[in-house]
């Protein structure tokens, strides 16, 4: 059965309905702290889960937009090492919903040749949400599209540790010597190992923090904020913040 698209897979179509932007220089790789599900739902009465059931809905907007306008990479921060210490009912809620995703919007990310992959330790994520994860990385793993990265029990701070005991451990064995460490092998030891570094972290919500997220891989990365809740966020301020990616200088500590 066909899928339908609410936008064109045309990327043509896309271009000629947004203006500004540089289309040749859209960023390799865009990583997202996706803010304020629960204080949008708090505005409305509602619970905080049905700020993330919203929030879902938008994740499948700004693939498909991301997809759309060139992006390669789209990290997203689904749920952190922190976020563990919420109400059940709210953890158990995110861990449903990547198989809520996956299970009706996978036929979609093949179509469009979307690649997943995670980032973070998914063997402590319940047995149903490994399962959907495992299944859409097989099925997408010969596409060679957009990478959608979930970060999923992601931390980065633990993420470091995890890539200095691998090292370590190296050097006790005799592999390398402590002088052999440089940064590229400490990155070659991250999740994000064969990844571009992100080229703009985008986060809504008004909050200006990276709250563990990519701390290594974000040196050089432009930041963009905004105040507008991640339900309420869509294709325009995804723009938006391209275009101002595309209007800032790059100089990675030249002149
Ligand atoms: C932070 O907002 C958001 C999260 C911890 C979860 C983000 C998850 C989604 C947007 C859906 C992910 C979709 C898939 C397919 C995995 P918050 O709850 O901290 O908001 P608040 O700061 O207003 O309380």
């Amino acid at each position: 059965m066909p899928i339908k698209f609410p936008f064109s897979k045309n990327k043509k179509e896309t271009i000629n309905r947004t203006l500004g932007l540089d289309y040749d220089h859209i960023p390799k790789h865009v990583a997202i702290i996706m803010d304020g599900n629960g204080r949008w739902a708090k505005n409305r009465g509602m619970p905080r889960i049905a700020g993330h059931k919203e929030g879902m809905g938008v994740v499948k907007k700004i693939v498909r937009h991301a997809s759309d306008l060139g992006v390669q990479i789209l990290t997203l921060y689904a749920f952190s090492t922190e976020n563990w210490k919420r109400p059940k009912n709210e953890v158990d809620f995110l861990m449903k919903l990547p198989v809520d995703f996956l299970g009706t919007y996978l036929p979609e990310l093949i179509d469009r040749n979307v690649q997943v992959q995670t980032i973070g330790d998914v063997s402590l994520l319940p047995a149903h949400t490994q399962k959907a994860i495992k299944d859409a990385i097989e099925k997408t793993s010969d596409n060679d599209g957009l990478i959608l990265n979930f970060a999923l029990n992601y931390g980065s701070r633990y993420e470091m540790v995890h890539a200095v005991k691998e090292i370590a451990e190296n050097v006790e064995k005799g592999v390398i010597s402590a002088s052999d460490v440089t940064e590229e092998m400490f990155t070659s030891h991250l999740y994000t190992s064969k990844l571009l570094e992100p080229d703009l972290l985008i986060r809504t919500s008004g909050e200006q923090r990276l709250s563990n997220f990519l701390l290594w891989q974000l040196a050089y990365s432009e930041f963009w904020f905004t105040e507008v809740f991640w339900p309420d966020f869509d294709e325009s301020h995804f723009e938006k913040a391209l275009y101002d990616y595309q209007n800032r200088k790059r100089r990675y500590g030249g002149i």
